[in-house]
């Protein structure tokens, strides 16, 4: 399959932070037609879209306040008639909170798998699609497991299966949608802002723990997901941490 980003319709959940707004930045820059950024922060979304829109132009960058839980059919049906073909889905709306078992399950794992099907439907090039990428934020807690966060740990795992399965190239053969994954390390975002809040029992150690490890900035994961992007086969994941090289993880 063809993997230039150049005149790509790409959608990114989560996208007004972090890891979701590297990745809209980078994409830009890789001259994709236009990122459509769906987030429940509908301030930092206006803002994110108002930077990308300074720097790459007008109409390149859209906002869309969205709850990937609770807003899938309503967004996709306005996503389908203002831009008819979506080219990429990046699924990086997530949350990390030990506190909050459903609510992790429901955004990292269930709206993730709900998302990845509506638009690997409208992408399956054995209907009326034109085949597609969907790319998934994992994490390195989707492979490698410690004593501190077993409910992220579980979410993220079960990223890991999803794309293992659905991108299998068995599926990608017959349906022509890619399915890859991205596994970052611990990345300077919101996400980890206040992390003793986040976690019940051991913050003192868990804290300890994350000082030792290699940290990036989320740009780095932005660079990361164009590699990504240019060069996995379907049914892969990829490490990022500590900003060295892409590595191969399944
Ligand atoms: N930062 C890290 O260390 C790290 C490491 C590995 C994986 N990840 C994963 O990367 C992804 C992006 O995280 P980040 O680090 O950029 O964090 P972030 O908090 O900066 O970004 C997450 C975004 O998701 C949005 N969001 C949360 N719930 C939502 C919902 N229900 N509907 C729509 N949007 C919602 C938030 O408003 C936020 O803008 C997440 O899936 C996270 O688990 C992060």
């Amino acid at each position: 399959m063809e993997k230039s980003l150049q005149n790509k319709t790409v959608v990114i959940t989560g996208g007004a932070t972090g890891i979701g707004y590297a990745i809209a930045d980078k994409f830009l820059n890789k001259e994709a037609k236009v990122v459509i950024i769906l987030d429940v922060d509908e301030k930092k979304g206006g803002e994110t879209v108002k930077t990308l829109v300074t720097k790459y132009g007008d109409k390149r960058a859209v906002f869309y306040t969205c709850d990937v839980t609770k807003d899938l059919d309503a967004v996709y049906e306005k996503l389908i008639d203002n831009f008819k073909a979506i080219d990429i889905l990046v699924n990086s709306a997530g949350i990390f909170n030990e506190f909050s078992v459903r609510k992790t399950m429901e955004i990292n794992v269930v709206a993730l798998l709900e998302w990845s099907f509506k638009f690997w439907e409208h992408m399956r090039t054995d209907k009326s699609g034109k085949g597609g990428t969907i790319i998934n934020l994992s994490s390195i807690y989707g492979f490698r497991f410690d004593q501190y966060v077993p409910v992220y740990q579980v979410s993220k795992s079960a990223v890991m299966a999803f794309t293992k399965s659905l991108g299998h190239s068995y599926n990608f053969a017959r349906f022509g949608v890619r399915v890859i994954t991205i596994c970052p390390g611990f990345t300077k975002t919101s996400i980890v802002v206040d992390m003793k809040t986040r976690v019940p029992e051991v913050q003192e150690d868990f804290l300890k723990f994350v000082k030792q490890q290699l940290w990036q900035e989320a740009d780095v994961v932005g660079e990361a997901a164009v590699d990504v992007f240019e060069t996995a086969e379907s049914g892969t994941a990829w490490l990022i941490e500590g900003a060295k090289p892409i590595s191969r993880v399944i």
